[in-house]
């Protein structure tokens, strides 16, 4: 019962049903590519959603992970470790924000952060001063504070009730996010490039705008990087890519190789407002996936990855261009580095089921958004290989040469 159609039935059976996963037993990876049970390889453009960044058995990763499993792989954080000082020293470097927090997850980020800016915000506003302002149309995670900033009907129906003082304001409207935000709020959260949300990017004016009203009323600017941080704009920080500076930070997904871990960084004006045992976690910090993470930084500089995900990453796009210039039913390309979208105008979900029986693993969001979340390892010849696997399954629809690609598509903004 250990073959795949084994293995498929007993999670069925055992686990609760909270994925509608694809019908394929992953066991092993090298690089860029992911085997099955039967050996079949396939070229992977999803990494783990985001996680996989060095891609599958990195060597120096493999190698750490066996050093540090056979001295400490867990301590507690009543103790200090060798490596969790170590970690946040070179993220507050990287970062520019002086102080961090490490936690399991990206949803613990999250929780996190806005526990920090509620404290920062009672500090300085009084009790009042805990309103939320979050997008409409993101993604911040499943706990109750990380689903209650979400701005999706359906991530949020039926747990209510959530967190009741959180505004939602559509992204990149600017006026609306001045009405939303006033002495009350104590922090503005958003991620400057949507994941879930279907890869849809904040404006720079609109960030400069959150920014200023983050300024005018004393709240935190917490910016969600958990998809869209640690490279994959092709700087360490989506911040930096944008140019806006947040107050806090979170992060997680790639920074420890596939090990869980997260993390928040937050200027001293909001980390001073916590105390001892009003945050902790048992798993945080600890020293293997610290000290991973520390490999993790090190490989991105050494192998000069950023440059990578830029060169590739505009490479993609142009490809992705001339799809949408070709195929009828691609309508639009966005994101950058190595976070990109294909907006279709058909169910993405059997494009994916297609792809994989041809040895390709895509990700589909928001029903009709083909994403692209690949290893920073991606060459130009990987990219190559995914767009014609693409084409030749967009290409029973492909455009009649008779239409005109420049006046039958139009940009599209996020769905509110
Ligand atoms: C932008 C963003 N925030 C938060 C999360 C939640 O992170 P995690 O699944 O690690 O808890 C995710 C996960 O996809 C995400 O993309």
């Amino acid at each position: 019962m250990n073959d795949s159609s084994g293995i498929l039935e007993r999670e069925r059976s055992f686990l609760l049903q909270t994925y509608n996963r694809y019908p394929v037993v992953l066991a092993r990876g090298k690089g860029i590519f992911l085997y099955d049970l039967e050996g079949r390889r396939y070229l992977d453009f999803v990494a783990g959603l985001g996680v996989n960044a060095l891609g599958h058995a990195h060597p120096r990763i493999v190698k750490i992970i066996r050093e540090q499993a056979a001295r400490a792989i867990h301590l507690s954080n009543l103790y200090y470790n060798e490596y969790q000082g170590q970690l946040a020293e070179k993220l507050c470097g990287l970062s520019g924000l002086p102080r961090a927090f490490f936690s399991n997850s990206g949803t613990e980020a999250i929780e996190g952060s806005i526990k920090l800016a509620r404290l920062a915000g009672h500090r300085t506003g009084g009790e009042s001063k805990s309103r939320l302002v979050a997008l409409q149309g993101s993604y911040h995670g499943r706990t109750f504070g990380a689903m209650s900033l979400t701005g999706q009907e359906k991530y949020r129906k039926g747990f209510e009730p959530l967190l009741d003082d959180v505004k939602f304001v559509p992204q990149n409207n600017i006026e609306a996010l001045r009405a939303a935000v006033d002495e009350n709020t104590c922090a503005i959260v958003l991620e400057p490039i949507f994941g879930e949300g279907g890869v849809y990017e904040c404006s720079v004016d609109f960030l400069q705008e959150c920014r200023a009203a983050a300024d005018r009323h004393r709240a935190a600017l917490i910016f969600d990087e958990i998809q869209c941080g640690l490279g994959r704009t092709g700087n360490i920080f989506a911040f930096q890519t944008f140019g806006v500076m947040p107050d806090i930070v979170a992060i997680a997904k790639p920074i420890a190789a596939g090990l869980p871990l997260g993390a928040f960084l937050a200027r001293e004006e909001f980390a001073s407002a916590i105390s001892p045992g009003q945050h902790g976690t048992t798993f945080g910090g600890g020293p293997l996936a610290c000290r991973v993470a520390l490999e993790y930084l090190a490989i991105l500089e050494e192998e000069k990855l950023l440059e990578n995900v830029v060169r590739v990453g505009n490479y993609l796009k142009e490809q992705l261009k001339l799809i949408v210039n070709r195929y009828a039913v691609a309508q639009e390309v966005r994101g950058r580095g190595l976070i990109q979208g294909l907006q279709l105008d058909v169910p993405a979900r059997p494009l994916v089921e297609q792809a994989l029986a041809e040895g390709v693993l895509f990700n589909s969001t928001q029903d009709s958004v083909l994403r692209f979340l690949p290893p920073f390892l991606l060459q130009e010849k990987h990219v190559d290989k995914g767009m014609r696997v693409l084409k030749k399954l967009l290409g029973k629809k492909r455009r009649k040469s008779s239409e005109n690609p420049a006046t039958s598509k139009t940009e599209t903004a996020a769905p509110q």
